[in-house]
């Protein structure tokens, strides 16, 4: 369990003890109002222990929530404080943020040990410290050259535990350092930069990952084939580059019968624009355009590695938009694979093209249960929502919901957007082609955005039976990079929804 490959950053260690010993640094998390240090420590040195109790009787640690305080003892030992706020308030996502809070907050004072010692916390709390300890120690510093050479230790935590509950809790933290693994794979493909992460770049990286697991295979599906395939949509965005389009399929556990869900990633390496040129100001934040993919690669990589024993599928649409003398212009009308035309009247809404082959894919080589798709699809979803959710636009509201109460259950939130008829009607009024890729005007344009990907979502059944497969669609345009408030995350890509659909998938 947990494996990780070479170029997937190792997770921290975490170990459990059921004892109250201290080794290196004492981590402490500790509610509002507690005014002494809590009974049945053990190798606490007596100066620490009364420098704690010193603090807290006079108020000067108010463990307000995230806050934190570092003590030294004068005969040693050291201890880092940190604060939960309320104990009314608490909830899992309390010692998340607090595990990831203390991980912020270290220094090389603190040294490479800790030992965490969580009074009165259930199991599942425990974890969760655990867990945000583990998400937020993440760097990505594969592009230091001085880092490099100075070889940094791996930091290892130690949580104290009773008894009973040790089996429990180890078994809940190896499965949570799998899941994080797989959001730290995420970020690391979203942060690589565009010139080393192109389409067959990422295609290769999914290769070598597949070869370390008996139950997992991916298809690569090359320009050549794509082209052959008749999937428009990828190569009308893809043929701009000299770094060509791909689709890169990934399947977990193939054998099993029955529906399976099927997830699809918007993977544009590199948004220029096209010939739509986008303005110059921070057009190197467009090498995240292919969050989607990293999603959906991060999540194969999470159930994977954590032992999920039921089949899910991947499919990743990976581009690179550049202008050229090759590249497709506005008024261009491209046949999908789906059979439908669509008129390109701005090439820089290039994610909707590409995932129209995607989700199509996705309904028509598979029996999906459902099918969802995460994509950086639109500035638009961006100004309604900001950094602090992903927008959810489902053509089933009992699946939405569901999606959403996932979301909210793991605190990486996707609110609920509408789909509304007359939005595909503005998506499918073009002149001359069965679609349009661009809507009437500038409002609504993440919903626009989301009502065109519906035209591309097959049918199950025929004529009276026929019903459209349940999907859902993510706009992570927001909150893939730049979530402020995210405090798993120090800066760059952040793995959103890696655990959502964990969560979604398996239940845990
Ligand atoms: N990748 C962008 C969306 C984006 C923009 C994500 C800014 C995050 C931050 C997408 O391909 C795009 O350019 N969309 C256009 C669509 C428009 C031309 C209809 C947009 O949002 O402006
Ligand atoms: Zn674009
Ligand atoms: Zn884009």
């Amino acid at each position: 369990m947990g494996r990780r490959i070479g170029w997937v950053g190792d997770t921290m260690q975490v170990t459990i003890s059921s004892g109250n010993n201290i080794n290196g640094t004492l981590v402490l998390p500790l509610f509002e109002g507690v005014e002494t240090l809590p009974e049945g420590f053990e190798g606490v040195p007596l100066s620490l222990k009364s420098q704690i109790n010193r603090v807290l009787e006079d108020g000067d640690f108010k463990a307000n929530a995230n806050t934190t305080m570092t003590l030294m003892g004068t005969d040693g030992g050291k201890a880092l404080l940190i604060g939960l706020g309320k104990a009314s308030k608490a909830e899992a996502h309390t010692y998340r943020e607090a595990g990831a809070s203390v991980v912020t907050s270290l220094s090389k004072m603190h040294g490479n040990e800790l030992t965490v010692a969580i009074h009165g916390a259930s199991t599942a709390n425990k974890a969760a410290f655990a867990e945000g300890m583990m998400l937020r120690d993440y760097s990505y510093d594969d592009y230091k050259t001085q880092d490099k050479d100075e070889e940094k230790p791996n930091l290892a935590a130690r949580i104290n535990c009773e008894e009973k509950e040790a089996s429990e809790l180890s078994a809940t933290i190896e499965r949570l350092s799998a899941v994080v693994s797989g959001v730290h794979l995420s970020r690391d493909l979203g942060n690589c930069p565009p010139n080393d992460m192109y389409p067959m770049a990422f295609a290769a990286k999914a290769e070598a990952w597949a070869k370390d697991y008996a139950n997992v295979k991916v298809e690569v599906i090359d320009y050549e084939a794509a082209k052959r395939h008749g999937m428009g949509g990828l190569v009308a965005v893809g043929m701009g580059s000299a770094r060509k389009p791909c689709m890169v399929i990934f399947t977990l556990n193939g054998d099993i019968k029955g529906r399976h869900p099927v997830l699809v990633g918007k993977g544009i390496t590199f948004d220029t624009g096209g010939i739509s040129l986008k303005p110059g100001a921070n057009m190197d934040e467009m090498k995240y355009d292919m969050g989607g993919s990293a999603t959906v690669f991060g999540t194969m990589h999470a159930l994977a590695s954590s032992g999920y024993e039921g089949k899910v599928v991947g499919i990743t649409c990976m581009a690179e938009n550049m202008p050229s003398s090759n590249a497709q212009r506005p008024g261009d009308v491209i046949t999908t694979l789906s059979g439908k035309t669509i008129e390109v009247l701005n090439t820089d809404a290039e994610g909707r093209l590409v995932l129209s082959d995607g989700l199509w894919k996705a309904g028509t080589d598979f029996d999906p249960e459902y099918i969802v798709d995460f994509a950086t699809l639109t500035g638009a979803c961006v100004v309604a929502l900001g950094h602090e959710a992903t927008g959810l636009w489902s053509n089933d509201d009992d699946f939405r919901t569901r999606l959403h109460e996932a979301s909210k259950d793991v605190s990486e939130l996707a609110w609920p957007m509408p789909l509304l008829p007359a939005f595909e009607k503005e998506m499918t009024d073009s002149k001359i082609a069965d679609t349009r890729n661009l809507g009437g005007g500038r409002w609504g344009g993440a919903n626009t955005a989301a009502a065109f990907l519906k035209q591309f979502v097959p049918n199950r059944g025929e004529g009276d039976d026929a019903e459209q497969i349940t999907w859902a669609h993510m706009d992570i345009a927001g909150t893939y990079w730049g979530a402020k408030t995210n405090k798993m995350v120090g800066n760059g890509a952040t793995g959103i929804h890696v655990r959502t659909m964990v969560k979604f998938i398996t239940g845990e």
